[in-house]
Formats: C-alpha cells, structure tokens, sequence
C-alpha cells in the first residue's frame, strides 16, 4: 500500500455499515445493491466437498525437517496449490494462538468502539490506511457491506502514527507482536515456494531488500439481504503473499474463483489462508497465479478478518525472474517495472477483478 497525496476526489457518502445496521436493521441502501451478474454461482458447500473443491491444506510442521520424504511430498502440494488455486491454508504454522486470538480481540474492541472514537482514524479519500471504505473513487461507485481498519506496519516510514490507535489500550502492542510474527511467517513460506519453483531457498528475500507489511482488519457485519451486497468486491491482492486469519468460528464468507465459480473457503480451527499476490504471480512468469477473491455476507452472522499483505520494498524492480523464462518454451508474459510504481497503480484503482495487473502483461 504505497502513500497517495491526499485528493480532492469526490466519493458521495459512505453510510457505516455498523450504524447501518444499527438504526435500520433491515434496510440495505441503494449503493450497495449489486447488479445480478456482480452476485456471481456459488458451489455450495456441499458440492464442494464431494468435488474435492476444497483449497489445499499445507502442513508447516512437516517443513520443518528438510530433505526427507514428508518435506518433499509437502513442497509439492504447495506448488500444486500456488499453480492450481493461489490459494491454501496453512496448519501447525508455529504461531501462538494467543497472538492470534489477542489480536482478533483488540481487534473487535476496535470495531465495536462508538463511531466518532473510529473517526479519529479516517481514510481519507485516495488513501488506505485508516479507518472507513478504501478503494471508493467516485461518487456512484457501489459500497462493500465492510468497515475497514487498515495500517502500514513495515518499515517504520510507510506508518502513519496518528493513525496508531490509542483505543483500545493494548491495540499497538498486540498488533507489533502479531505483525513480527507473521512477518517471520512470510519469509519463511517464501523460502519454501523458492523450493517449490526450483530456486534457490534465499531467493525472494535477496530480491525483496526491507520488505513492505501492511495489515487490513475487515469488519462483515450481518446484512438483512446478504444475496444481494459484496462484502468485498472482487479482486487479486497487489502483494507478493497475503495472510488472512478469519475470526474463531467464522461463518463461511472468502470465495475464490475457480474455473468461473466462486468457491467458498471453509475455515480450519487455527489455520491461516495464504494467498499468491500479483507480485509472485508475475515474478514466476505465470507459474503461479494471484487468483481473483471476494468476500460475501451472512444474514445472522459477523465475521471479522486481519489480512497482512507482504511484499517487496517499493524500490525493488520486478519482472519474471530469468530462471523461469524461456524465450522458446516459456516466453516473458510480464514488463519489467518498479514495485512502488505498481502499488501507487493498484491503490489509486477501484477493486475490480484481476484489471490491475494489466498494468504488468505484455499483449501480444
Ligand atoms: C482482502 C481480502 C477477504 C476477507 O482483504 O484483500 O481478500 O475474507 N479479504 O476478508
Ligand atoms: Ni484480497
């Protein structure tokens, strides 16, 4: 998430999704009605498990000890599942559940803070850091049925500290102690898609330099009509890998696009969902793809989700790395370009499927 000057864009109002719901429990405002085809097929879970539609589950304590059996077969169902969904989750990945719980907790303390305390923290219009909807360029744009939190962790130059919340109390410190760990989390998945691609284990790191951590809470209060809202429209992730922790008994809400239908992403008792981002997407000349995702609502239920996106430093220069191009069998798909650049392109854009990456193809 690089910096934006702040605009003067015009965005029309943006109704609080929470003070929606609160004054007027079964009332969905016209601007976020999305048109039928927006609503998309769902597999319904059901089906899903009978098509073995299910994202792939990698076990990280089978990663721990290198070069035997278990390691092996397990890189290789990471790599089935970088090229065959960009989705997995990750199981038995080492991080305390009392980090993940505490930050799930300060978390919701936040987002059930009265909105003027929520107010002290805007995103402004063109920017994403903050408190409200990002992505929103114009007046008539629809609306995701989400309130978002989103911060700039890494390096310390990419924070905007007045945006640090002094409410609740133990917010900072629970998210600091929470972003290290998911950061040491990251590097250590990257080495192991190195692996998967046959590169050699440093790789991304080398190429990364101080990487970028931004994290983005995302708040899906219950919606009278779910069918007909986004929780969050469709889109790939701009970053090299994304994080996503939904919340203890979360109620099924990510869908993935899979051969033109959404697929719902059933969460596992204390596991994470990673995803691929562009970044990888296109230093892997296409190998592995940063699959499109949406989120979607629930008549009953709230569902909140920490998402942390990791990526290179916005100096670093990206394109298809060489080992992975072949001018015969396996030509470049994507220019070279600076990172920061492609981060300014992907946040001054509204959400809108897989388009970003246009930014980076080369059309033949
Ligand atoms: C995101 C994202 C999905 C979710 O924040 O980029 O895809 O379920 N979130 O919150
Ligand atoms: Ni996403």
């Amino acid at each position: 998430m690089a910096p934006l000057p702040i605009s003067s864009i015009r965005v029309g109002q943006i109704d609080d999704v929470q003070e929606l719901i609160k004054s007027k429990p079964n009332k969905v405002p016209e601007r976020f009605i999305r048109e039928e085809y927006e609503r998309g097929v769902v597999v319904s879970s059901l089906k899903t498990q009978h098509l073995h539609h299910q994202i792939p589950v990698i076990d990280l304590s089978k990663l721990s000890k290198p070069q035997n059996d278990d390691f092996f077969f397990e890189i290789l169902k990471l790599s089935q599942a970088c090229e065959d969904w960009g989705f997995f989750q990750v199981i038995n990945h080492g991080i305390e559940v009392e980090v993940v719980e505490d930050v799930e907790k300060v978390a919701k303390e936040f987002f059930d803070m009265p909105l003027e305390e929520k107010k002290k923290y805007p995103m402004e219009p063109g920017t994403v850091q903050g408190y409200g909807q990002a992505f929103i360029f114009s007046e008539d744009q629809k609306l995701d049925w989400c309130n978002m939190f989103a911060l700039g962790v890494h390096p310390p130059q990419i924070r905007n500290p007045k945006l640090w919340p002094s409410k609740p109390a133990r917010f900072s410190e629970s998210l600091e102690g929470y972003s290290k760990e998911i950061r040491e989390l990251c590097k250590r998945l990257l080495k192991y898609i190195a692996i998967s691609l046959g590169l050699k284990e440093e790789r991304f790191e080398e190429m990364f330099g101080e990487a970028v951590q931004a994290v983005r809470m995302n708040y899906y209060p219950p919606c009278s009509s779910p069918d007909l809202v986004l929780g969050l429209s469709p889109h790939s992730d701009g970053s090299a890998l994304t994080v996503l922790q939904q919340s203890k008994n979360s109620c099924v809400g990510l869908q993935i696009l899979k051969d033109n239908t959404w697929v719902p992403v059933k969460p596992l008792p204390n596991a994470l969902v990673i995803n691929i981002g562009d970044t990888i997407e296109v230093l892997s000349n296409g190998k592995y793809k940063s699959v499109e995702h949406r989120a979607v609502t629930n008549r009953e239920k709230e569902r909140l989700t920490i998402v942390t996106f990791y990526a290179p430093n916005y100096e670093v220069k990206i394109e298809p790395m060489s080992e992975l191009v072949d001018d015969e069998t396996n030509p470049c798909k994507y220019r070279s370009y600076n990172h920061g650049d492609y981060s300014y392109h992907y946040v001054s854009n509204k959400l809108q499927g897989k388009k970003s990456l246009d930014f980076a193809k080369i059309l033949n």
